[in-house]
């Protein structure tokens, strides 16, 4: 069946690797992540977000996801699958997540006072720790779009308040604000450098943070939203057949890389699997007019999806060979 993230986390912040935390909202996105990490051997958190289950339905993911776990066995190996629910916004969503049988849910307080941040993720942690069920909080708010909220500006996690939130609220892992952003505009281009070639080359993540948070809490799982690299080649892909993507910038993939090695142990990629999905869709469609089978785009749209996901394992994660 599906596990919590408890043995994930602590098995990769000893081996100095971060879990991958994918975002599905329908058939197809589910087989390519989970091909990808049965090909890898790679554990996996499978999330839904607020809009997953107005799109799809909670009860539907939720079924698909245990699904899941017999659908990798049968691919060959049998691998640790965790459904998390994204960015929870109440304690009830969470509440009626957990009670749906999800093993894992975040409550995102971060946009609201740090005591009623605390209040309702304690609310939270006392009614999912009765059914097995792992919490991750949030301090510190990301720039761009996260649960409706719209932040200008990066709100840095404060380390010297990490210790107090996660000893009063007992959560299992927190989710930080590093530099990282929701979406493929993650910074404007004025925050950014251009090259000759005209890509952007964004701020580097405050690493400084990272390291003051982990003095004050070792051992304690991170988390990073945010964090999809927005691949060049797709978004010259998606532009050339019609797209209309501009000033697409994202994290450096070497940034992450080395995230992976420290305690950030659960790292949120949604983003790049767009891209991909949507760039092999517009470049089949333009390219074979005739073809009008969903089946003959959404195919090899998966199989494109399951390439980047392997890749972020292997290069990015090093989670592969862990489960
Ligand atoms: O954090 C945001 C995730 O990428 C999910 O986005 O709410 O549009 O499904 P969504
Ligand atoms: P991206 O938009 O960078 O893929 O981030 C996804 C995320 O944080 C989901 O919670
Ligand atoms: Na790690
Ligand atoms: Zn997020």
């Amino acid at each position: 069946g599906l596990v919590n993230t408890k043995e994930l986390f602590k098995k990769a912040i000893a081996g100095k690797y971060a879990i991958p935390a994918y975002n599905f909202n329908n058939m197809e996105q589910l087989q390519a992540i989970i091909q990808a990490c049965v090909e890898t051997r790679s554990p996996v958190i499978l999330q839904v977000s607020k809009g997953a289950r107005e799109y799809a339905n909670q009860t539907l993911l939720r079924y698909m996801a245990e699904g899941a776990v017999q659908y990798a066995k049968e691919l060959g190996y049998e691998i640790p699958i965790v459904l998390h629910l994204d960015h929870g916004d109440s304690f009830e969503t969470c509440k009626s997540c957990i009670d749906m049988g999800f093993s894992s849910v975040m409550i995102d307080g971060s946009h609201f006072p740090y005591e009623e941040n605390i209040e309702l993720t304690r609310r939270v942690v006392e009614y999912a720790h009765k059914y097995d069920v792992t919490v991750e909080g949030e301090l510190g708010v990301l720039a761009g779009v996260e649960d409706e909220v719209v932040a200008e500006k990066t709100i840095y996690t404060r380390p010297e308040e990490v210790e107090d939130f996660v000893s009063r609220t007992g959560v299992d892992s927190l989710a930080i604000a590093i530099g990282t952003s929701h979406g493929a505009n993650k910074f404007k281009p004025e925050q950014c450098e251009r090259l000759p070639d005209g890509r952007l080359v964004p701020p580097p993540l405050r690493f400084d943070i990272l390291e003051e948070i982990e003095k004050r809490i070792p051992g304690f799982p991170i988390v990073l939203h945010g964090s999809s690299s927005v691949p060049p080649q797709y978004v010259e892909i998606i532009n050339k057949y019609g797209g209309a993507l501009k000033d697409a910038v994202g994290i450096p993939e070497e940034q992450l890389r080395k995230a992976a090695t420290s305690a950030v142990c659960k790292i949120n990629i949604d983003s790049d699997g767009r891209l991909a999905m949507t760039a092999k869709i517009r470049e089949i469609l333009a390219t074979k007019p005739a073809e009008f089978d969903p089946r003959k785009y959404l195919g090899p749209a998966r199989a494109e999806l399951k390439e980047l996901y392997k890749h972020k394992i292997i290069n990015v994660l090093g989670s592969d060979n862990k489960a």
